[in-house]
Parts: structure tokens; C-alpha cells; sequence
């Protein structure tokens, strides 16, 4: 990818002027070709100031562009095919349909905006700029009651990504929250398409509330949310968080595709901030209570009730009652 090689080395003289010559064969074009790509790159945000010593790169935008991520992105298939968006309805919908047409496992479908974005059991999931708003097509050779697995591993991956980026109290909420402190920071969404009763493929959706200001998000909203922005007070470079998450990612999705689950749930258990808690877990027309006490092969929760019996819970909306 041109871009890709004409960043690198205006990025090994960070600052500097290089000159158009070594620039545009660096790229392996010429330099009226070179002349494109700096304003095309300037098109997308960068700011590349030219004189008669060359070009040199001042600012980098924080978009999530595809040649900026693949730029230093070790994964050996994830995120090798990026389908990138400025504004889109749901990348979960989008990577469906490109699933359906054949597109390979890993393919990446990022947008910087979405209009519907989609939230678990049927509710809307606010996506304005400054989120990562992303979904992974997966072709997994896996039973198909195993898929919702893939919700805790996604989960694991993320939680992990953000606690080394910002050192925060990062961790998960079951199934598929991951918080910072009591604040919601990101969700997933994982859509399971079968054919004939087999897996076919699955699309994992991740919204990450990034550079997002939670204080504009709608009051029933902003209570529970938070972003990292938010937590440390300043702006963070999106493009490192996904590169980070998508390498995390693969490696634990190779872990699991070999059978490595239970040390993948062992994992989430650390991570957890469910287990230990009272939470209230609602379902359709009713609501269960008790303690979480553990999670079992299945994804599923375990609360003791309190007169110490033990259920299982499959799916709900679970809430963290107050310690
Ligand atoms: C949740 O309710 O917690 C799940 C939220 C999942 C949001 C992500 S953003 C990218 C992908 N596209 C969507 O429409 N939803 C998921």
C-alpha cells in the first residue's frame, strides 16, 4: 500500500523534511504520483507541510484508517482486509452482508460514525465520532452452540487491550461488558449466522467509547457510561488501541479454536467484576437475584440465591446491585 510506505518514512524523519525524490522511490512511484498521494493523505487529515526541501508530516489525524492500522499491525489474518467507513448504519450489518458474499475470516468493518448502531436485546447503541465502532468477520470450525463463547473471549481480549493502554480499574461485567470502575466503556455484539443447523460465520461487534464525551449522550444513558477520554482526561490515539486489541485478539481466538477455553475463562474469571457481587439478572417479564458465584464451561452464570440455592443463567441483563 503506497500510503502506507510514504507514512513510514515521513515517519523515520518525524518532523523533517525529506526530499520528494527519496520519498516517491521509497514508494516505489513517481513524484507526480507522490504529489497525489500527499494530497489525498491531506484530504484524510494528515498535515504535511512542502517546501523546497521536501515534505515533511506535522500531525497525524486520529481517524481509524485502514493504511494507518495496517501500518504496524502484527496479526497473521486479523485485520489484513479493512472495510473502512467515515459513516455507516451498523458495521455488524455490513459485515454480514460481506460475509454472505464470501469474505475471508478476519475481515475488519470499521466505521468512525454509525446512524443505527445496534446493541444487545434489540436496544440502540449510540456510535458518534470518536468511538471505535468495529466488527470481525469469523469463520470459526467450531459447534455451532459454542459461538456465544466467542462473546467471553472477545471480552477478555478487549479488557485486557484497554487495561495496558490506560492502567485504569478495567474489567468485565457478564457477559460482555467491560467496565472501568462501575462505567460501562465498551460492549459486544456477537451475530451468529448457521446453515442447515452447522456454524456458517459469525460477526463480532465491539464499540468502544473511545474519545467519545459521555456528557452528551442522552441523561438514561450517561449515568452508567464512561470513556476512556473521559477517565484520563485526554485524547487517545485510536489507531494503537485497535492495532493492540485486533494482535491481543488473535492470539486468544487461536488459543481458543484449539481448545484452550478454560484457560481463556479462567482468565475472564480474574477479569471479572460480576463474580462476588449481588447482581439482579433481568429476563423476559421477570427478574433473578443472588450472588454470582462462578461462571461454568458454558458462558453461563451462577447465582445463590439466598437461601443458598444455585442457579444457572443463560442470557439476561445483568445489573451490579450497589456494594
Ligand atoms: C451492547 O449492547 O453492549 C453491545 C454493543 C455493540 C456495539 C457494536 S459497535 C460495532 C458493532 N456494530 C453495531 O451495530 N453494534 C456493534
Amino acid at each position: 500500500m503506497v500510503k502506507k510506505k510514504i507514512l513510514r518514512s515521513l515517519n523515520q524523519v518525524r518532523g523533517e523534511y525529506r526530499e520528494e525524490e527519496e520519498l516517491a522511490s521509497q514508494a516505489g512511484i513517481t513524484a507526480d504520483e507522490l504529489r497525489e498521494e500527499i494530497q489525498d493523505l491531506i484530504g484524510d487529515g494528515f498535515v504535511i507541510e512542502s517546501s523546497n526541501e521536501g515534505y515533511r508530516l506535522v500531525k497525524i489525524p486520529n481517524r481509524l484508517l485502514p493504511y494507518q492500522i495496517q501500518e504496524d499491525l502484527h496479526t497473521s489474518y486479523i485485520g489484513h482486509d479493512i472495510r473502512y467507513f467515515s459513516e455507516v448504519d451498523s458495521t455488524n450489518e455490513v459485515a454480514k452482508k460481506l460475509a454472505e458474499e464470501g469474505a475471508s475470516q478476519g475481515t475488519i468493518v470499521i466505521a468512525e460514525v454509525q446512524r443505527r448502531g445496534k446493541g444487545r436485546l434489540g436496544k440502540r447503541w449510540l456510535s458518534p465520532e470518536g468511538g471505535v465502532w468495529m466488527t470481525i468477520i469469523l469463520r470459526p470450525d467450531i459447534a455451532l452452540v459454542k459461538a456465544p463463547l466467542l462473546t467471553l473471549v472477545t471480552g477478555v481480549a478487549v479488557a485486557e487491550t484497554l487495561q495496558s493502554r490506560c492502567g485504569l480499574d478495567v474489567g468485565i461485567k457478564w457477559p460482555n461488558d467491560i467496565l472501568i470502575g462501575e462505567k460501562k466503556v465498551c460492549g459486544i455484539l456477537t451475530e451468529v449466522s448457521e446453515n442447515k443447523g452447522a456454524l456458517d460465520y459469525v460477526v463480532l461487534g465491539i464499540g468502544i467509547d473511545l474519545n467519545v464525551d459521555v456528557e452528551d449522550f442522552p441523561r438514561d444513558l450517561k449515568e452508567g457510561a464512561t470513556s476512556l477520554k473521559n477517565e484520563l482526561d485526554q485524547e487517545i490515539y485510536g489507531v494503537e488501541v485497535v492495532q493492540r486489541f485486533l494482535e491481543n485478539f488473535e492470539a486468544i481466538y487461536e488459543e481458543f479454536e484449539k481448545g484452550q477455553f478454560p484457560a481463556i475463562l479462567a482468565q475472564w474469571r480474574r477479569l471479572s467484576k460480576t463474580i462476588g457481587r449481588q447482581v439482579e439478572v433481568h429476563k423476559k417479564g421477570h427478574m433473578v437475584v443472588g450472588e454470582a458465584v462462578g461462571i461454568n464451561r458454558d458462558g453461563a452464570l451462577i447465582l445463590e440465591e439466598e437461601d443458598g440455592t444455585l442457579i444457572k443463567v443463560i442470557s439476561g441483563e445483568c445489573v451490579h446491585r450497589p456494594l
